[in-house]
């Protein structure tokens, strides 16, 4: 992989913002955007789960706003736990992240790290638009549902859970639909974001795709001659 990124003119190390619905590999690129321009990598969307996995132990409701944000403490939670990523806890993470009071306590978090002095890669539904709306490149990924869906049924069985195409496709529209209509930082594609449409690419050609995106908008606002 070339790294024409790390000898660029001294330059502050950029803010990679990447947004998308689930399941539409935007976690993997992130990652791999981390690798290439060597930033550090945030998944935002763990920290939602994390609030979901400390709400469904203590027994919380997920209907209530005010039982979620008491959940948002989350010493008690280790962001590597694999639980994190059981369906059930996607599922309530889906519906918690709607709240206000929630986004509102985990905005600092996500906001320190992308300010921080050596860059940063982002991945969630909000970054460009809320979290990072200065980022210098922000990335929109997405693919069909029935191929998001495939992707997350293939997922699923690697970790030996069950699972039906069909469900997770009606699972995948409630999220979307779910993630795009609440009033408080919906998935949205910020306006000055790239779209990636990772429908037809395997995960390498998606990969690719991304960091000749990136490079490029890094190239482009480097010869851009800065403001008086
Ligand atoms: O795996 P999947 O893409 O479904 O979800 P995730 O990225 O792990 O995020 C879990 C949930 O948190 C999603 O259903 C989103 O509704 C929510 N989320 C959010 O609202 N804002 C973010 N920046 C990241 C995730």
């Amino acid at each position: 992989m070339s790294d024409k990124s790390s000898d660029a003119p001294d330059r502050r190390a950029p803010v990679i913002a990447v947004d998308g619905p689930a399941a539409s590999g935007k976690g993997t690129i992130a990652r791999a955007l981390a690798r290439h321009f060597h930033l550090p990598h945030l998944d935002t969307g763990i920290l939602y789960r994390a609030v979901a996995l400390n709400l469904f132990r203590f027994g919380g409701d997920p209907g209530s706003e005010f039982e979620a944000m008491r959940a948002c403490d989350l010493s008690s939670v280790s962001l590597d736990d694999p639980e994190l990523r059981s369906e059930i806890v996607g599922s309530i993470a889906s519906r918690i992240s709607a709240y206000p009071a929630v986004r509102e306590k985990l905005l600092d978090r996500q906001r320190r790290f992308a300010e921080q002095e050596g860059g940063a890669v982002l991945d969630g539904r909000d970054i460009g638009t809320v979290i990072a709306p200065d980022a210098d490149v922000k990335l929109f990924v997405t693919a069909a549902v029935e191929v998001r869906a495939r992707r997350r049924v293939a997922e699923l069985l690697a970790r030996g859970s069950p699972a039906h195409l069909e469900d997770v496709i009606i699972d995948l529209k409630a999220r979307d639909a779910r993630d795009s209509s609440r009033s408080t930082a919906p998935l949205a594609q910020a306006q000055d974001a790239l779209l990636l449409d990772t429908s037809t690419m395997d995960i390498d050609d998606a990969i690719a795709a991304a960091i000749e995106l990136a490079e490029k908008r890094l190239r482009d606002s480097n010869d851009r001659p800065s403001p008086a």
